[in-house]
C-alpha cells in the first residue's frame, strides 16, 4: 500500500514522501482501519522539525506522523470484541503509533470510537485530538462545573473552536480570545464574550476566571495565571513542560531523570507564580482515549458540537495544506481526503 512517510527531519513539505510499504496486519488486540480522511495538526510540523526529540524518544527512532483519522474497520484481531468489519470509526492514534497518512493503519481498539452518524468522514477526522484535548483540559484537569467562568485563549483554531462548543455544552460562561477577524466565528460558536487580542489584552479589565485554558506558547501561561481566580485552575497546552508532564511521558527512568531538572527549571517561574497566586496549574500532553471519543460522538449527534473545517485538500496536495497550517492562521481544522 502507499504511505506518506517522514524520511528525514526538516521542513514538513520536503521531509515527507510517498512510499510503497506492506499493508499492516493486526495482532490479536488491534484493528486494521482503511483511512478515508485525515486531519492535520501543528504537532505533525513539530515532529517533522525534530522539536519533540527530547520528550518522545520512540519518535526519534522511527518518526511517525498523522494522528487524527476517520475510516472503516477492515480486519479485527482475534481478541477484539468491541468492533466488527465494516464499522465506520474515528480515532486519535497515539504519538508512538501515528502513520495515518496511509491507505490502512493499525489501531488499539481502546483508542477508537464509532464515527458520529450525522457527519462525513472528513468532518469526523477533524475531531479526535481537539476533542480529547478539550475533555482532558476542561473536565479531567479543571473539573469544570456548570456556571463557572472560563477564559479560552485562543478560540479560533482547531482546539479553540472545539473548546468553545464543549465548554458551552457543560454550561460554562465563556470568554474567548481571538483576533478581530475571527470575532464573529467565536461568537457564533458560543462565546459569551470576545476579547480581540489585536485591540486589548485579557489582563486589561482585571477580570478573574475560574478556569483559564491556554493554547499559546512562550510566556502565555504566566499571563493565564494572572487571569485566574485564587483557587482557580489554569490548564495549558502551550509553554514549557513541567515535572508532572515528564512523569506522564512513556520514556525510561534515566531519560526522565535527565528531563526533570531541565523542565523543572524551565517551568519554575510559572510554578512560583501559580503558588503565589494560589492557582492550580496543569501542563499536559493529550492522551488517546476511545471512551472519551464516544462522549464526543454523542455531543455531535445531538447537534451540540459541529466540526469546523477551514479547508479540505486531496491527499496529494498535502504540501499546500501544511504550508497553510504553518501560517498559524487556520480557522478550525484542515483535512485531507481521497486517501487512495
Ligand atoms: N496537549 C497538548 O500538548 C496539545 C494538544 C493539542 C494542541 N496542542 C498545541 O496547541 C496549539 C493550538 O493547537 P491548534 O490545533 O488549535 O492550532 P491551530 O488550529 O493551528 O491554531 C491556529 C489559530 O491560532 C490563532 N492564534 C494564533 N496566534 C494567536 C494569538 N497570539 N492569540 C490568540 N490566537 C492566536 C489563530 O487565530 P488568529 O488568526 O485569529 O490569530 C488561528 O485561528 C498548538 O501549538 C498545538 O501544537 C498541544
Amino acid at each position: 500500500m502507499k504511505s506518506l512517510l517522514l524520511k528525514k527531519y526538516g521542513d514538513i513539505g520536503k521531509a515527507l514522501s510517498f512510499s510503497e510499504i506492506d499493508k499492516p496486519i493486526p495482532n490479536d488486540n488491534e484493528v486494521l482501519i482503511e483511512v478515508k480522511a485525515i486531519a492535520l495538526n501543528p504537532i505533525d510540523i513539530k515532529i517533522a522539525k525534530g522539536d519533540l526529540k527530547a520528550i518522545l524518544p520512540s519518535i526519534v527512532k522511527k518518526p511517525k506522523l498523522g494522528f487524527d483519522i476517520c475510516g472503516i474497520i477492515r480486519k479485527t484481531g482475534s481478541m477484539v470484541t468491541s468492533f466488527k468489519n465494516g464499522e465506520e470509526v474515528f480515532s486519535r492514534l497515539p504519538l508512538h503509533k501515528g502513520s495515518g497518512f496511509a491507505e490502512f493503519v493499525l489501531a488499539d481498539p481502546d483508542h477508537v470510537a464509532s464515527k458520529p452518524k450525522n457527519i462525513t468522514h472528513e468532518a469526523a477526522a477533524t475531531i479526535p485530538l481537539a476533542a480529547l484535548t478539550c475533555i482532558q483540559a476542561i473536565s479531567k484537569y479543571a473539573k469544570a462545573k456548570a456556571g463557572q467562568s472560563i477564559l479560552i485563549d485562543s478560540g479560533s483554531g482547531g482546539v479553540g473552536t472545539f473548546a468553545i462548543q464543549y465548554a458551552k455544552s457543560l454550561g460554562l460562561n465563556i470568554t474567548a480570545v481571538t483576533s478581530h477577524k475571527n470575532e464573529v466565528l467565536v461568537e457564533i460558536l458560543g462565546a459569551n464574550r470576545v476579547i480581540c487580542y489585536d485591540f486589548e489584552s485579557f489582563l486589561d479589565d482585571g477580570e478573574k476566571y475560574d478556569i483559564v485554558f491556554n493554547l499559546i506558547g512562550d510566556n502565555n501561561p504566566l499571563r493565564s495565571i494572572l487571569a485566574a481566580k485564587k483557587g482557580g485552575t489554569v490548564v495549558s497546552i502551550g509553554g514549557p513542560p513541567d515535572i508532572r508532564f515528564v512523569l506522564k511521558l512513556k520514556i525510561n527512568i534515566i531519560h526522565k531523570l535527565l528531563l526533570y531538572p531541565l523542565f523543572g527549571l524551565m517551568s519554575l517561574p510559572i510554578k512560583i507564580l501559580a503558588l503565589v497566586k494560589g492557582v492550580n496549574y496543569y501542563r499536559f500532553l493529550t492522551e488517546s482515549d476511545g471512551k472519551q471519543l464516544e462522549i464526543v460522538k454523542g455531543l455531535i449527534e445531538k447537534g451540540k458540537i459541529k466540526p469546523i473545517i477551514d479547508r479540505t485538500y486531496p491527499l496529494e496536495k498535502y504540501e499546500e495544506a501544511f504550508e497553510y497550517l504553518k501560517t498559524n492562521r487556520v480557522k478550525g481544522k484542515l483535512v485531507l481526503n481521497k486517501i487512495y
